[in-house]
């Protein structure tokens, strides 16, 4: 067993590729060798991604592809997309296609309300804190001026801030619940600076303020950060035709396909363990362009499972009907996203994902992402209620399990040609290449 290690982040990386390859794996000489593969030969570029976090070794890539072909509010785009899992690309870029035939996607941004809280405890008459609250508001407002100047300038800034009593739940808990307008940054350190701002001030004020008696001036601060439940950060995406027209395969009616998708959308709304892969899809879509576009895909995951929930049940996040003849499928998520600062402007891919966006603002790209989530829902889900998704899952797979099984490009060439005509699981491929490999 090895010894922990003290100031393991003072190491030079060689040093730290060292201490990781001799100690924790098995062939440390090959371990070495493949971490630095994945180094670029340009240092400047390579200094870039080792100052993003700490500690880093190497380069983990994802591929970073393109669905195009989308229509969104009559404008064409081509989606970049970073994701490993074979299939996402070819079925948002399905999707596309499907529906530039049919008039493309509507979307609409219902809200850009960001949030954040601090939370503290205060012991005492609460009709004296509302009082304390409404008295320190300005001066709130007034000592976070040089982190907000600038935000103002662009026409964002602080929203409003309200006292919040939570008594009920915990003892002595409120909150100063506050809502933020930040444009076209996803504004998280904009947020947390304000946030930290108010605790100080709101608890540097409170001994001064003559009402209270001296337990209730000593008010606790617990924390200030910001939420990633954004449910009025809002945005719609919709697709629609007549039923007539969903001839998605010669296997099944327009009309009957209809039926399924409503159907299924309705099983997604009662049964949670479908609801959560329902989803599960959705956000293979959404995810591939929020890490593309260089935005932080957890505070997105988080909150969109947590709007899923709101009613107190998760549900699907995409709906469907039909009516007067016209098949409707849309999608009302929740994204806080940024296209300046962060990562964006700071990692190249990012910041050419933005340029193949046309260099979209932030409520532009709520839009993109909200329709490649909802593409690639009705993409999974039109082959859940058809075909199943192994066929064209497998397919894709193929060329991952012939990669690992070490095939050569002759023999990946001719057994993508068999695979054509066979129906692919993991073992037939085996076969197939065994059978290849000894001339059988
Ligand atoms: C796989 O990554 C996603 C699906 O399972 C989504 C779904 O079931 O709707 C195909």
């Amino acid at each position: 067993m090895t010894t922990p290690i003290k100031g393991f982040s003072k190491l030079t990386k060689n040093e730290k590729i060292d201490w990781i390859a001799n100690n924790f794996t098995p062939d440390p000489k090959a371990t070495k060798r493949i971490l630095k593969t994945y180094w670029n030969t340009d240092s400047e570029l390579q200094k870039l991604h080792d100052e993003f976090i700490e500690n880093t070794i190497t380069n983990y890539y994802l591929p970073f592809g393109i669905a195009p072909n989308f229509l969104i509010n009559g404008r064409l785009y081509a989606i970049p997309m970073a994701i490993e899992e074979s299939s996402v690309v070819a079925a948002a870029s399905r999707a596309a296609k499907f529906w530039l035939d049919r008039g493309g996607f509507k979307t609409e941004v219902i809200g850009t309300e960001k949030i954040g809280q601090v939370h503290f405890i205060y012991h005492g008459d609460p009709q004296k804190l509302q009082k304390f609250f409404l008295q320190v508001k300005p001066k709130l407002r007034a000592d976070t001026a040089s982190i907000t100047g600038n935000m103002e300038k662009r026409g964002g800034g602080i929203v409003d801030i309200e006292l919040r009593d939570k008594t009920t739940l915990i003892d002595g808990y409120h909150q100063l619940h506050c809502t933020f307008e930040t444009l076209d940054a996803m504004g998280a350190n904009f947020i947390n600076s304000c946030l930290e701002q108010f605790a100080k001030t709101f608890k540097e004020e409170a001994p001064y303020f003559s009402d209270f008696t001296e337990r209730e001036k000593n008010i606790e601060i617990v924390m200030g950060i910001l939420s990633n439940y954004v449910p009025n950060c809002l945005v719609k995406a919709e697709v629609s035709c007549p039923v007539e027209e969903l001839n998605v395969s010669n296997s099944i009616s327009a009309e009957a396909f209809a039926t399924k998708m409503i159907q299924a959308i309705n099983i997604a709304n009662v049964e949670p363990h479908r609801a959560v892969t329902h989803n599960k899809g959705i956000m293979n879509g959404i995810d591939a362009v929020v890490l593309a576009t260089g935005n932080d895909f957890r505070a997105i995951e988080a909150g969109i499972h947590a709007y899923a929930a709101k009613d107190g049940r998760y549900i699907s996040l995409t709906h469907a009907e039909i009516k007067d003849g016209i098949f409707r499928f849309w999608i009302e998520v929740p994204l806080a996203l940024g296209t300046v600062g962060g990562l964006t402007s700071l990692h190249p891919l990012s910041k050419m994902a933005l340029e193949i966006l046309q260099k979209p603002s932030a409520k532009d790209l709520m839009q993109i992402v909200a329709v490649a989530g909802l593409a690639q829902n009705f993409a999974a889900v039109s082959s859940l209620v058809t075909t199943g998704i192994q066929e064209g899952h497998m397919k894709m797979h193929l060329l991952n399990i012939l990669n690992q099984l070490g095939a050569t490009q002759e023999e990946k060439k001719e057994l993508i040609q068999h695979f054509k005509r066979h129906t692919a699981s993991h073992s037939a491929v085996v076969d197939a290449f065994e059978a290849l490999r000894n001339g059988k």
